[in-house]
């Protein structure tokens, strides 16, 4: 059987991914101008010093806006600043029209030598999808002890919140949002008012505005370069750019993850399908997480596996939904392993404003670790993963050992978790034994384009004449 895969994938998915409208939105204009405040508010850690913003600035796309954070950590520092969290931090633009979580399992075809099917994921905030909707996941950066740490003897206080929201400048607005004796509600009234505000905020136009480049472009606003263009056609393997269209002379088959819409009428293209799978992203051996070990001083977040720690990502959160340990391997797993193929498994990122710096030499951290550090490293990850210095060689990663028998020097470190299921890659090359990446056959100037194109997404592009 010989399914053109990439077609069938996105085909499948569009069927299952309904998106989310923006309800927030609609709402009491005065919600979201309340939750600007509260976002932007850096009172509201313990010790005082960092807000939202701290870790999610509009000038990065929503991202770390310190460049050297990102360079030597790839992960957020905390209101302390020694702690610091697993993952990097990932941009809250168009987070609002992801698919509420826990993720949910569709079963997807898939013609390969190995399996004839597999569980897709889609849903859900945070790296690994464990946050239902904003609401839900921003109660919980205040309560992260890694984070704004507003914990009363290691325990998550709203109290703390609550309290210190009563003391900002921002009472008045809060009175008119809410009611005039809104501080007369119980704590857990208050905070859940609080995300409510913060929630809009997130679900308003100012977060998800669509005024990037490439929106003009599908607007007929404006025209891309032939750079531009050479890019796009290569992560749609379109010549129109479209997930329909005559075949480009590649397909780097970006949007078989990175979803896209063909029609405006459908909405606009989000750049992702909200579903998660392994990649193969190597370890962030910079990472402070790693050294963060002492229980003493961070009970709640400290990390217990030191050097070993690995994130299982998907696979922390489904196998312990079913009551299996996280990434259900060695002792006390069920003895299937990774049976659902989800350890590693990270949520396919919105590439909208992935971009987006404050000046050129601004360095951004990418992945769930931040181990990359430009999007021209990216590409060329996607290109030559499965690669070594060898010509012509390829690593498997669907055998036990990938890296026995090698007669060259991998081109990159091996992945943090390496699961022949999800890493369907026996080629690397597009379409060929299922693979979809590692192995794109692009040039380096083509590796440019994808970057050049990627820059059109950046929101703020003002069309000539408008
Ligand atoms: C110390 C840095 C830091 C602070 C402060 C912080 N965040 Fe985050 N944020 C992160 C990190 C790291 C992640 C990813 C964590 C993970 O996936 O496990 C994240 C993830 C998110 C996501 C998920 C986005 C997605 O695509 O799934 C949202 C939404 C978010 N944060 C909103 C907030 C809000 C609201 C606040 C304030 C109440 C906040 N953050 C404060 C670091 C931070
Ligand atoms: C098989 C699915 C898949 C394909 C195909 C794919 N990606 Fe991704 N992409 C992901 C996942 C999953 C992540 C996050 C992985 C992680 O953090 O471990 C990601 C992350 C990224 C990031 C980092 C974003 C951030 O916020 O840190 C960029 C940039 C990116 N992809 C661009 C591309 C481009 C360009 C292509 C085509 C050459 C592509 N992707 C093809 C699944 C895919």
């Amino acid at each position: 059987m010989s399914i053109d895969l990439g077609i069938l994938r996105a085909s499948a998915l569009a069927l299952v991914v309904a998106w989310a409208a923006p309800a927030g939105a609609q709402g009491l204009p005065g919600q979201a101008m309340l939750g600007r405040q509260l976002f932007f508010d850096t009172t509201l850690s313990t010790p005082p010093g960092q807000a939202c913003s701290s870790c999610h600035d509009p000038a990065t796309g929503f991202r770390i806006p310190d460049s050297r954070v990102n360079l030597n950590y790839g992960v957020a520092v905390g209101a302390l600043p020694r702690r610091v969290t697993n993952r990097s931090a990932p941009t809250i633009a168009y987070a609002a029209f992801l698919p509420e979580g826990p993720p949910s399992a569709h079963f997807q075809v898939r013609s390969n030598r190995k399996s004839m099917g597999e569980l897709l994921f889609i849903g859900g905030l945070f790296w690994d999808g464990r946050a239902r909707n904003l609401e839900e996941q921003a109660t919980f950066p205040f309560q992260n002890p890694n984070e704004m740490n507003d914990l009363v003897h290691n325990v998550g206080s709203p109290e703390l919140v609550v309290e210190k929201v009563r003391n900002s400048a921002y009472t008045d607005l809060f009175r008119r949002v809410y009611g005039a004796n809104v501080f007369d509600q119980p704590t857990h009234a208050v905070f859940a008012d609080i995300v409510q505000a913060i929630g809009a905020y997130e679900r308003s136009p100012e977060v998800s505005p669509f005024t990037s480049k490439f929106d003009a472009y599908r607007r007929r606003q404006t025209r891309l370069t032939q750079d531009e263009l050479d890019g796009m056609r290569l992560m749609t393997g379109t010549w129109n750019g479209l997930t329909v269209g005559l075949p480009y002379t590649k397909n780097a088959q970006c949007i078989v993850c990175h979803g896209i819409e063909d029609h405006l009428a459908d909405g606009n293209s989000m750049w992702t399908f909200s579903c998660y799978t392994n990649i193969g992203v190597p370890k962030n051996p910079d990472n402070p997480f790693y050294a963060q070990t002492d229980s003493v001083t961070n009970p709640v977040g400290y990390n217990p596996y030191g050097d070993d720690y690995v994130d299982f990502g998907l696979g922390e959160i489904i196998y312990p939904i079913n009551g299996l340990p996280r990434g259900n391997r060695g002792p006390g797993s069920n003895g299937h392993g990774d049976f659902l193929a989800i350890n590693g498994g990270f949520k396919v990122p919105t590439l909208r404003n992935v971009d987006k710096r404050p000046h050129p030499g601004f360095v951004k951290a990418y992945m769930h670790n931040g181990a990359f550090k430009s999007l021209k490293e990216v590409v060329h990850f996607y290109n030559t993963r499965n690669l070594t210095t060898v010509p012509g060689e390829v690593i498997d990663f669907t055998q036990d050992d990938p890296y026995a028998h090698l007669q060259g020097q991998p081109l990159w470190p091996r992945p943090e978790v390496i699961s022949p299921q999800a890493l369907l890659n026996p080629t690397g090359i597009p379409g060929q034994d299922g693979g979809e990446l590692g192995n794109l056959g692009l040039t380096d100037l083509e590796e440019d384009h994808i970057v050049a194109f990627l820059k059109t997404l950046t929101d703020g592009f003002v069309p000539e004449g408008h």
